[in-house]
C-alpha cells in the first residue's frame, strides 16, 4: 500500500531582511522579518512525498533528480521527524488510519530557478516539503503551525507558507513555540506589486546564509545597533503595506537591504555579497527615484548578487526600459513577477 502527495511553495524575498540566529538548534531568529511571497508560475518548487509499506531502509531525498543525505539531526530530519510525531499522534488516537508513520519515505523535490544563486531556493523548497508531507500526513495543522516546522528546515521557509505579504514574529519562548510566521495582507491586497528579477549571477553563493549569520552574530558590532531599530522598522512597514504606500514601502526596503550589506561587512572576515553589478543596480535605481518626485522603485539583495526591485505595476515598463539599457542582455525579460498565493496544504 502507497500513499503520495504532490506540493507546490512559491519564493518570498524579503523586504525587512532575518540575519542572525538567537537559537541556531531551533532556528530562532534574532529580529523578526517580513516578505513579499512571488507568483508561483516563475518561481516555485514542486515537491513529491510518497510513503510506502514495502519502501526498505531509511528515507531518502532527491533534489532536481540528484540524491542528498537526510543527515541525522540534520534540519530535513527534524522537519520529517516532527511531521510524522503528529502523524503518530493521529495514528494513535484512531486505530482505522493506515500505519504511514511506520513507512519510509521517498521524497524528490525540484526548483524551477538556479538552487542557491541568493533566490531563495531553501525557502521554497522547505516549504513545498512541510507543504507535501503534512498533505500526504493529512495533517489538521494550521499553515502558522506548519511554518513552526518549516522554520526549523530553514529559517525563512516559514514565510513561504503564505502568499501575499508575511511577518515572521520572533517570538520570546525560549522552546520556538511562538516565533511562527503569519499573513499580513494577502496579494489581492496590492495588486499592482510586482517584482523584476535581475540574475547577475546564477553560481552557487559563496558563504551559506547559516555560516554568514553565525560569523555575523559572532563578530559583527553593527549588528546590536540594526537589532535596535528593526521593531520600528517591521510596524513602519506593516502600515507602509497596509495603507498601500510605495514610497515609503520603498524606502523601507531599500533602507533594509542595505543595512543587512553593511553589517556583513561589519563581519570578520567580512561578507560580501554585492558584486560590482549589484552595486550599480543600486545607482541605477537610486537615480530613476532621484528624477521622480517619489520612490518608485525599490532594490533589495539576499545573500548573494542577484537584485530583486519591486515597483508598481504603471512604472514598471520605465524601470524595465532602463535596466535593459543600462545591463544589455541576451536573455529576454518575461512579464514582471505578480506577487503570489501560496497554495495551503489539503486538510485545513
Ligand atoms: O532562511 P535562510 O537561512 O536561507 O536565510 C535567509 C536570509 C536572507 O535571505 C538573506 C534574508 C531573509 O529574510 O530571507
Amino acid at each position: 500500500m502507497a500513499y503520495q502527495a504532490t506540493a507546490t511553495a512559491p519564493v518570498n524575498i524579503a523586504v525587512i531582511k532575518y540575519w542572525g540566529k538567537r537559537d541556531t538548534a531551533l532556528i530562532l531568529p534574532t529580529n523578526s522579518s517580513l516578505s513579499v511571497t512571488l507568483d508561483q508560475d516563475h518561481l516555485r518548487s514542486t515537491t513529491t512525498s510518497r510513503a510506502d509499506a514495502a519502501f526498505q531502509g531509511p528515507d531518502r531525498l532527491w533534489l532536481n533528480g540528484k540524491e542528498e543525505e537526510i543527515k541525522d539531526g540534520g534540519r530535513l530530519w527534524v522537519c520529517i521527524k516532527e511531521l510524522r510525531a503528529w502523524r503518530r499522534e493521529m495514528e494513535e488516537s484512531d486505530s482505522a488510519l493506515p500505519k504511514l508513520s511506520e513507512w519510509p519515505l521517498r521524497i524528490a523535490s525540484y526548483n524551477n530557478f538556479p538552487t542557491a544563486a541568493g533566490l531563495a531556493s531553501s525557502a521554497s523548497g522547505l516549504a513545498a516539503l512541510v507543504s507535501s508531507l503534512s498533505t500526504l500526513y493529512a495533517l489538521p495543522q494550521s499553515a502558522s503551525e506548519l511554518s513552526r516546522i518549516a522554520r526549523q528546515g530553514s529559517g525563512s521557509a516559514c514565510r513561504s507558507l503564505f502568499g501575499g505579504f508575511v511577518a515572521w514574529r520572533e517570538g520570546t519562548s525560549p522552546d520556538g513555540s511562538d516565533s511562527l510566521a503569519e499573513q499580513v495582507e494577502p496579494a489581492s491586497h496590492w495588486p499592482e506589486m510586482q517584482a523584476l528579477i535581475c540574475v547577475v549571477s546564477d553560481a552557487k553563493k559563496g558563504t551559506s546564509s547559516t555560516s554568514g549569520m553565525q560569523r555575523t552574530v559572532a563578530t559583527s558590532p553593527l549588528l546590536s545597533a540594526r537589532l535596535a531599530g528593526v521593531p520600528a522598522r517591521m510596524k513602519a512597514m506593516e502600515s507602509a503595506i497596509t495603507s498601500r504606500d510605495f514610497p515609503a514601502f520603498a524606502e523601507l526596503t531599500m533602507a533594509d537591504s542595505n543595512q543587512f550589506h553593511a553589517v556583513c561587512l561589519d563581519t570578520s572576515p567580512p561578507i560580501f555579497y554585492l558584486n560590482d553589478v549589484s552595486r550599480a543596480i543600486i545607482a541605477l535605481v537610486e537615480e530613476i527615484n532621484r528624477a521622480n518626485t517619489t520612490p518608485i522603485a525599490a532594490y533589495t539583495f539576499d545573500a548573494g548578487p542577484n537584485a530583486v526591485i519591486y515597483a508598481q505595476a504603471k512604472d514598471m515598463p520605465v524601470i524595465i526600459t532602463a535596466v535593459k539599457k543600462f545591463f544589455p542582455t541576451e536573455q529576454e525579460f518575461t512579464d514582471p513577477l505578480k506577487v503570489g498565493e501560496a497554495p495551503l496544504p489539503q486538510g485545513f
